[in-house]
């Protein structure tokens, strides 16, 4: 399977991959924004078929949030979303100076968890920290 990565994905693309993964579509105007304000994206390709999506948002400095780390069920178990995560953190870490940490935030889907360990995120809860937490608004 040849698969390609380049850093630019329609809005269209990006919610039909949402859509594959049971995951609801975000209003075209919102997602169009969110894509374009982005500080990292990366999506994988298989010949003009988009097949994975991540991205990164970040404050240019300590924090950062990976979001929407989607690859087509077809696609899955290939290693597309290991290289898709590694790519996204090698491009904020190769950027640090000396001395300069930086903190690679995410909400795990449910089951998803083992997959993040192995790319060396630490499982929240634990002894030291609280569950990530979130909470979703939607105007009437
Ligand atoms: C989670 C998700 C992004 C993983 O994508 P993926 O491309 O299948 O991930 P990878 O192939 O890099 O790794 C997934 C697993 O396949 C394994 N794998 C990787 N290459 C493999 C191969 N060639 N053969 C068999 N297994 C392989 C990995 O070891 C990993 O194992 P794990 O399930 O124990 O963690 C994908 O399942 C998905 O889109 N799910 C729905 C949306 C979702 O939940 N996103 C995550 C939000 S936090």
């Amino acid at each position: 399977m040849a698969i390609e990565y380049r850093h630019e994905i329609t809005v269209e693309d990006y919610n039909a991959l949402r859509r594959s993964v049971g995951w609801d579509p975000i209003e075209p105007a919102q997602a169009k924004e969110g894509l374009r304000n982005s500080a990292y994206l990366i999506c994988a390709l298989d010949g003009d078929n988009i097949v994975g999506h991540a991205r990164a948002i970040s404050d240019g400095g300590y924090v950062v949030l990976i979001s929407d780390v989607i690859v087509h069920p077809d696609y899955q178990k290939n290693g597309i979303a290991k290289t898709m995560i590694q790519e996204l953190m090698a491009f904020f870490t190769s950027r640090l100076k000396s001395g300069q940490a930086i903190l690679f935030n995410l909400m795990a889907a449910k089951g998803r968890e083992s997959f993040y360990k192995q790319l060396g995120f630490t499982e929240r809860p634990n002894e030291t920290v609280g569950a990530g937490m979130s909470q979703r608004y939607t105007k009437a």
